[in-house]
């Protein structure tokens, strides 16, 4: 019998090795080499070819004046914020990967999908939940569409059997981590396998013109499981996020051959399923009836969305030797440079107070814009004076305290306006306003000093 051949591959970046290595010398990560059993390339290709009538013969190069064009027709499903962040539907033979922390609602997502589509036979193929289960949960959600195919299955090639005979308008793997290729030997969820299933999977999706949704698992660092490349292999990466314990979820596109990058789609998970949420800002701002101190409205873009969200400060003496600095949804290094600008700009004092800052909602918000509302926040949880209710914010804080400009800012001002505020403070600099075009007014500040001079003098 001939020997089995073992290689070392690791577990963060796919690189292999003939030995056991402490520390991978390409992406830096210690402990991830896993010893894996290597099956020959020609070995593998006649079990594959065998099991899935895919040929691996070789084809020929063709001019580009003979290959036919065909016009893009995307499936539009019933769901607008997955339209939206697809750029517009489903593109035939895509591979989209679904990534999202455990628990998130990626199968809720999924299965939504497959069973509201009305008219679609789907093929919603789950690795980690019994039918039983699924029913249950597609029950709760509310069955539309009764062409839509459950197949619990680990094997690759059983799942290209079913593929084959019932030829579904869309394939949903849920997920990636839970699939098995007969043609390696090693174990299930492994850098290896997950590189193999995708790769047949991405070829089966370009050769039927099918498209397939993958689901993929994330770990603690964030990073989809498995190897990097494997966001390389699908057009599409998509993520969901959230914070669990709140009901709202993001849905971001991170990559996409087919559409912009910068597109948001927003939920609502309820007991019956996740809901589109069209106007999210009038959820996310809190009914602050009560004039509390430490409380700013930000003017934000998501994607290309406009967002209103309510960010809030609180800063108390610190009791102990070493003050407490928390930031939730926003990056807690950019809060000590804004607690470093206020010191040396406005003369405030943080380094006996402890400062907690916090997005309402649970959300994540990387647009600079939010700074002047925090700035804002933070000075009056500090004074404990409130703000006034009908105020909002869009300006970025640099380092030498002036308020910068920031992008979009006719969205923002138009979004406000909608929502019913009355005045929106933005950056001095941001030329070529004409303030008699909106109904609300416009405060335009150069520095923080002239902030603090403005709503607290
Ligand atoms: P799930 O889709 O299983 O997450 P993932 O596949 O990303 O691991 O979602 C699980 C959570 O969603 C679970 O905690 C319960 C909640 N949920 C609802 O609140 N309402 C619903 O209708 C459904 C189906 C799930
Ligand atoms: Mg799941």
């Amino acid at each position: 019998m001939a020997k089995i051949k073992t290689r070392y591959i690791c577990q963060n970046c796919g690189t292999d090795s003939p030995k056991w290595l402490g520390k991978c010398n390409i992406c830096g990560e210690w402990d991830t080499f896993v010893e894996e059993i290597i099956t020959p390339k020609n070995k593998k290709e006649a079990i594959k070819e065998k099991a899935t009538g895919i040929s691996t013969a070789k084809k020929n190069a063709l001019h580009i004046n003979e290959i036919e064009s065909i016009r893009e027709r995307r499936l539009i499903t019933h769901d607008n914020e997955l339209n939206r962040v697809l750029g517009g539907g489903i593109v035939p033979g895509s591979v989209i990967l679904l990534g999202g922390e455990p628990g998130i609602g990626k199968s809720t997502l999924l299965l939504q999908l497959a069973v509201q589509l009305q008219g679609y036979s789907i093929l919603y193929v789950s690795g980690e939940e019994s039918a039983q289960q699924v029913k249950m949960r597609a029950s709760r959600i509310g069955i539309h569409n009764e062409e839509c195919l459950i197949y619990t299955e680990t094997d690759l090639f059983n799942i290209f059997k079913e593929l084959r005979s019932k030829n579904p308008v869309l394939c949903i793997i849920d997920s990636i981590q839970t699939l098995r290729s007969p043609t390696l030997e090693s174990t299930t969820g492994s850098v290896s396998q997950i590189r193999e299933c995708a790769s047949e999977l991405q070829r089966y999706a370009k050769e039927t013109n099918t498209p397939i949704f993958i689901i993929g698992h994330i770990t603690k660092e964030g990073v989809i499981a498995g190897p990097k490349i494997l966001e390389h292999m699908v057009d599409t990466v998509l993520q969901f996020e959230g914070d669990r314990h709140h009901a709202y979820r993001l849905l971001r596109t991170k990559k996409n051959r087919f559409g912009s990058t910068s597109e948001l789609g927003i939920y609502e998970m309820r007991h019956d399923g996740l809901r589109q949420v069209s106007n999210p800002s009038e959820l996310l701002i809190s009914e602050n009836d009560q004039n509390l101190s430490g409380i700013s409205i930000a003017a934000t873009i998501e994607g290309l969305r406009p967002l209103l969200i309510e960010t809030q400060a609180l800063v108390s003496p610190s009791a102990y030797g070493t003050p407490q600095r928390s930031a939730t949804g926003f990056d807690s290094k950019r809060l000590n440079m804004l607690l470093a600008v206020l010191e040396k700009r406005c003369g405030f004092r943080f380094g006996d107070k402890d400062v907690f800052i916090n997005i309402a909602g649970g959300l994540k918000v990387e647009d600079p814009a939010i700074d002047l509302a925090f700035i804002c926040s933070l000075l009056s949880s500090f004074e404990d004076i409130a703000l006034p209710q009908q105020l909002c914010f869009a300006g970025e804080i640099g380092l030498s305290g002036e308020v910068r400009s920031v992008h979009r800012i006719e969205q923002r001002i138009f979004e406000a306006e909608k929502l019913g505020f009355q005045q929106i403070m933005i950056s001095a600099n941001n030329k070529g306003l004409d303030p008699s075009k909106y109904n609300i007014t416009l405060a335009q500040v150069k520095t923080v000093e002239d902030v603090y001079a403005q709503l607290f003098q």
